[in-house]
């Protein structure tokens, strides 16, 4: 599975504003997500907090000063911009930002942007009035003029008590940029990925409904290796629980026919269309628009169902990569290839129904028209995420050879 922070050497550039409490734990998140941490503090941001704070979290020295770390062969500011994979500003202050719009280097944070060549994001942090200030405002779009990503910040309870624009950017939507930014150039730098998740709810009436037990665990798990290999990722998520991908916001769905059209709305850019969803195939004919009751003589209660359309092999655009998955529990490969051609897909995982719905780990084979199929071990839906993305990488790859 492509792990866009391992071993990244990240700057992380605190700057003065009661938001760097939040930088402890972004920083925290970072290394538990396998990143190599280097904090800079500003003089302010040491107001706030301490770099003892960061040195226990990152296992390595912090930076307050722009004279220290000239020994040997490492020639401070320096070498901490030339080793960076990533900078990130998190928070940055009005004055911060202005000071980075300027060139400013009279301190480490600053003669590290200065004289970098990694990506920078910057995290804005402030009172709603100092945010919307032609002056801030100004200064970013210098910045962003300059290629630097903005993580806009958040609207909500300020600490001055106010309400507004201002709020650092939540932890995991500053992960799920630097995850971005790190994956940007992976195998699928550039192309847009609807993925579906989850299970369908078709009601019977407003408090039951037919369902089934998938997590969308496989589904979440595929847009975060797609979105980590440099995807543009359009979740659409049925009722789930697994843990979605870090900054997705998916589009909700309920039944089969709110997800088909969600599909079909999304797609109409997209490079590619991966179906894990389990879509129920039959809806009730009839749902009531009242609880139903039970009748004391009748023992047996019929329902009537009506057929589902079936979304993915409903879908026919020139150069949408078809990608399905087969969940059986009898003659796995032998239905598996009858989906495949069936709904005229580009690939199919083929995985036992019982053994894989709701669980974490899958034992999957993959077919590809044309190809052996190949039998994988069992392993992680992680994992196996990370397995599928190559494979598509590898569809990719050849349309654009034939
Ligand atoms: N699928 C779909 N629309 C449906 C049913 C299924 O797009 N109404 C997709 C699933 O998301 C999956 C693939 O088709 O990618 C195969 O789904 P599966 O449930 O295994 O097969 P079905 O086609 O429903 O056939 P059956 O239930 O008879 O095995």
């Amino acid at each position: 599975m492509p792990e866009p922070l391992v071993g990244k050497r990240i700057v992380l550039g605190v700057s003065g504003g009661i938001a760097a409490y939040k930088a402890i734990d972004f920083a925290s998140k970072l290394v538990q997500l396998g990143a190599d941490v280097h904090a800079i503090l500003t003089a302010s941001a040491c107001e706030f907090v301490q770099p003892l704070s960061f040195a226990a979290i990152t296992h390595n020295s912090v930076h307050t000063s722009v004279f220290e770390g000239w020994e040997g062969e490492h020639s401070g500011h320096v070498t901490l911009a030339a080793t960076a994979d990533l900078v990130i500003v998190a928070p940055a202050t009005a004055n911060s930002i202005a000071k980075i719009a300027g060139g400013f280097a009279d301190d480490m944070l600053g003669a590290v942007l200065l004289a970098t060549q990694a990506p920078i994001l910057i995290a804005p942090a402030m009172e709603h009035r100092m945010w919307h200030h032609a002056a801030t405002q100004a200064n970013l779009e210098t910045l962003r003029s300059r290629g630097v990503r903005v993580i806009s910040p958040e609207a909500g309870r300020l600490a001055s008590g106010a309400a507004g624009d201002g709020r650092l950017a939540a932890v995991d939507r500053l992960l799920a940029e630097a995850r971005c930014v790190l994956g940007a150039g992976g195998v699928l730098n550039g192309k847009r990925i609807v993925i579906t998740s989850g299970g369908t709810h078709e009601p019977i009436d407003p408090v039951r409904f037919i369902g089934n037990g998938s997590s969308g665990a496989m589904g979440n798990a595929l847009a975060q290796a797609a979105m980590d290999a440099g995807a543009e990722v359009t979740l659409i998520a049925g009722p789930t629980v697994a843990t979605l991908p870090i900054g997705v916001t998916p589009v909700r769905i309920t039944t089969a026919l709110e997800m088909q059209s969600a599909v079909q709305a999304a797609i109409v850019d997209a490079d590619a269309l991966i179906m894990a969803a389990a879509v129920a195939d039959f809806r009730p004919a009839h749902p009531s628009e009242h609880k139903l009751k039970k009748n004391p003589d009748e023992n047996t209660q019929q329902l009537e169902l009506v057929k589902n359309p079936d979304i993915i092999a409903g879908i026919s655009q020139p150069g949408l990569v078809k990608v399905g998955f087969a969940a059986e529990t009898d003659d796995l490969i032998a239905n598996a290839t009858q989906k495949l051609q069936a709904k005229g897909l580009d690939l199919i995982v083929a995985n036992d129904a019982v053994a894989t719905i709701g669980a974490s780990h899958s034992q999957a084979t993959l077919l590809i028209p044309g190809h052996e199929p190949e039998s994988l071990a069992e392993m992680s839906k992680e994992d196996l995420a990370g397995v599928i993305v190559a494979r598509l990488a590898e569809i990719f790859a050849r349309q654009v050879i034939s």
